[in-house]
C-alpha cells in the first residue's frame, strides 16, 4: 500500500465505523480495522471523519454567458472544488448551433484536460438538434457523455417540442435528460411589466421569476417526461411546487430525479432587498421560505437526489452592469468551494445525517450519472477521499476561497467542522487551508450509458 488512512470515521450514505482505509495506484485496496504496511505513508485521522470525495454535477467553468465569460476557468474552478472536498465536477459544455454533440465535448475537453486539479465529466447543454445532430447523441454517449441540458429559458432555449424529441431518443441512446426549469414566456412577459414600471433592482429579477414561475416549468417538464416514458433529472430545483410535482412523481414510480443547490437551502428571495443584492442574482432566483422549508423537508424524505452548485461565478464589475437595470446582470454564483463543508456542517448541527449528506453530494451523484468508479468509500474505487474535522470552525471570506472570483455570496457565513484534507485518486490536493494539487491532474471520466429502452 502506499498510503493508510488511519484511525478516522469512515461515513458512506448507509453507515459509519472505525476503520483504516488503504490506497494504492489511486485506489481503495483495503478497509479494516487496523492495515499496516512498514512502506505505506501514514495520515492519521483520529478524531476526523473520512468522507468519499464529493462530486459536483452542476459546474459553469469559462462558460460564455450573460455577455461575459464565467470567471472561474478549469484551473480556478477546480482547484477551489478541490479545496472544498470536491473531486470530481461535472461542467456544461453548451453546443454551438449545428455542432455535432461529439464536437461540442472534444472542443471542452481540449480546454479542461490540461487544466483541471481534479477529474471531471460533462454534461452537454443542447441548443440544436436539427438533421443529424439528435442521433449525434448516440456517438458522445459511445464516449462516455450520457447526460444532455435543456434550457427552457434564455435566448438559446429549446421549445417544448425539442424537449420532448431529447426525452423520446434518450431511451434508446441510454442518456439521461436533464432539465433548466422555468417559465420564459412568464419570465419575458414579467420582465417587460417591471422594466416599463421602472422597477429596475435585483429585486425585479425575483419578482420576474417567482415561485409559479419555475413551478409550472417543472410540472410541465415532469409531464412530458411521463409522456415520453423516460427518466428526467430536474437541475437547480428551488420551489415547492416543482417539489410536490417531484414528489408526486415519485410516488407514482416515474424515474425523476431533482437536484438543489446550497444557495436554495440557505438564502431566501430577501437577499435581492440587499444593497449587494445582485451578486445573488443567479437563475432560478432564491425563492420565500416557503419553498426552503419545502426542500429541506424533501432532502429528509428523499425526494431530493443529489446537491450541486451550479458555480457559475462573475466578477464584482460584471455584477455591477446591473447596477440599475437586473436584466443586465450575468445570472449565476460562486460556489463550488462551498457545497461539501455547507452540506456536512449541516450533518454537524444534526439537521441530516452524515450518511444523507454522503448520499446527497457524492453517492447518489456517482450512481445517477453512471460514474461507476466513484462516490464511495469502498473497495475498488477511486481514492477520492476526504478527511473531515467535525471540530474545525471555518468562516467564509472571499481571500480564504480558492476561486479566482472577487466576491462570494457566502461571505460571513460560518461552517461547523471543515475539510482538512482532500485526496484525488490517493494524491493530496488540499492540506490545511491550502491547495497543493496539480494544474492537469483531473482526469475525464467516462460515465456509463443508462439501460437502453
Ligand atoms: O444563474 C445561473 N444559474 N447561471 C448558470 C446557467 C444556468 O441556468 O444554470
Ligand atoms: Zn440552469
Ligand atoms: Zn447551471
Amino acid at each position: 500500500m502506499e498510503l493508510i488512512i488511519k484511525n478516522g470515521t469512515v461515513v458512506t450514505a448507509t453507515g459509519k465505523f472505525k476503520a483504516d482505509v488503504g490506497i494504492s495506484d489511486g485506489k481503495i485496496t483495503a478497509i479494516a480495522s487496523s492495515l499496516s504496511d512498514s512502506n505505506a505513508k501514514v495520515c492519521d485521522a483520529e478524531g476526523m471523519m473520512v468522507l468519499p470525495g464529493a462530486i459536483d454535477a452542476h459546474t459553469h467553468l469559462a462558460m460564455p454567458f450573460g455577455g461575459t465569460i464565467s470567471s472561474d476557468d478549469y484551473f480556478a474552478g477546480t482547484r477551489a472544488a478541490a479545496c472544498g472536498g470536491t473531486t470530481t465536477v461535472f461542467d456544461f459544455a453548451l453546443q454551438d448551433f449545428n455542432e455535432p454533440m461529439p464536437d461540442t465535448f472534444k472542443r471542452r475537453d481540449a480546454l479542461c484536460a490540461p487544466n483541471a486539479a481534479v477529474d471531471y465529466s460533462f454534461h452537454i447543454g443542447v441548443k440544436d438538434i436539427h438533421g443529424d445532430l439528435l442521433n449525434s447523441i448516440k456517438d458522445a454517449c459511445d464516449l462516455g457523455i450520457t447526460s444532455y441540458k435543456v434550457f427552457m429559458v434564455y435566448d438559446f432555449g429549446v421549445k417544448d417540442g425539442v424537449f420532448f424529441e431529447l426525452l423520446r431518443k434518450s431511451r434508446e441512446f441510454g442518456a439521461l435528460i436533464a432539465v433548466h426549469a422555468e417559465n420564459n414566456e412568464l419570465v419575458n412577459t414579467l420582465t417587460e411589466k417591471y422594466i416599463s414600471e421602472g422597477k429596475t433592482s435585483a429585486w425585479y429579477h425575483y419578482m420576474s421569476r417567482p415561485e409559479f414561475v419555475e413551478g409550472e416549468a417543472d410540472v410541465r417538464a415532469i409531464n412530458l417526461a411521463k409522456a415520453a416514458g423516460a427518466a428526467l433529472y430536474i437541475v437547480h430545483l428551488a420551489n415547492k411546487q416543482g417539489v410536490d410535482a417531484v414528489t408526486a412523481a415519485k410516488d407514482e414510480g416515474y424515474e425523476i430525479y431533482a437536484e438543489t443547490c446550497p444557495q436554495y437551502l440557505h438564502f431566501t428571495s430577501d437577499v435581492y432587498k440587499r444593497d449587494d443584492g445582485r451578486n445573488f442574482v443567479c437563475s432560478p432566483p432564491m425563492k420565500g421560505k416557503e419553498s426552503q422549508d419545502a426542500l429541506w423537508d424533501a432532502i429528509k424524505r428523499g425526494d431530493i437526489d443529489t446537491i450541486a452548485t451550479d458555480h457559475c461565478p462573475f466578477m464584482q464589475s460584471e455584477k455591477d452592469w446591473g447596477l440599475d437595470d437586473f436584466r443586465k446582470i450575468p445570472n449565476g454564483c460562486a460556489g463550488i468551494e462551498n457545497m461539501y463543508p455547507y452540506m456536512l456542517g449541516k450533518a454537524n448541527d444534526g439537521v441530516i445525517t452524515f450518511e444523507k449528506a454522503v448520499e446527497l453530494c457524492a453517492t447518489n451523484p456517482a450512481r445517477i450519472f453512471g460514474c461507476t468508479e466513484k462516490g464511495e468509500i469502498a473497495v475498488g474505487k477511486d481514492a477520492d477521499i476526504v478527511v473531515y474535522d467535525p471540530d474545525k470552525k471555518f468562516t467564509v471570506h472571499q481571500s480564504n476561497m480558492h476561486s479566482d472570483c472577487d466576491h462570494t455570496i457566502w461571505e460571513n457565513v460560518e461552517m461547523h467542522g471543515y475539510p482538512i484534507k482532500t485526496f484525488s485518486r490517493g494524491k493530496l490536493v488540499f492540506d490545511n487551508g491550502e491547495f497543493v494539487g496539480e494544474r492537469g491532474w483531473g482526469k475525464f471520466v467516462k460515465c456509463e450509458k443508462r439501460p437502453i429502452k
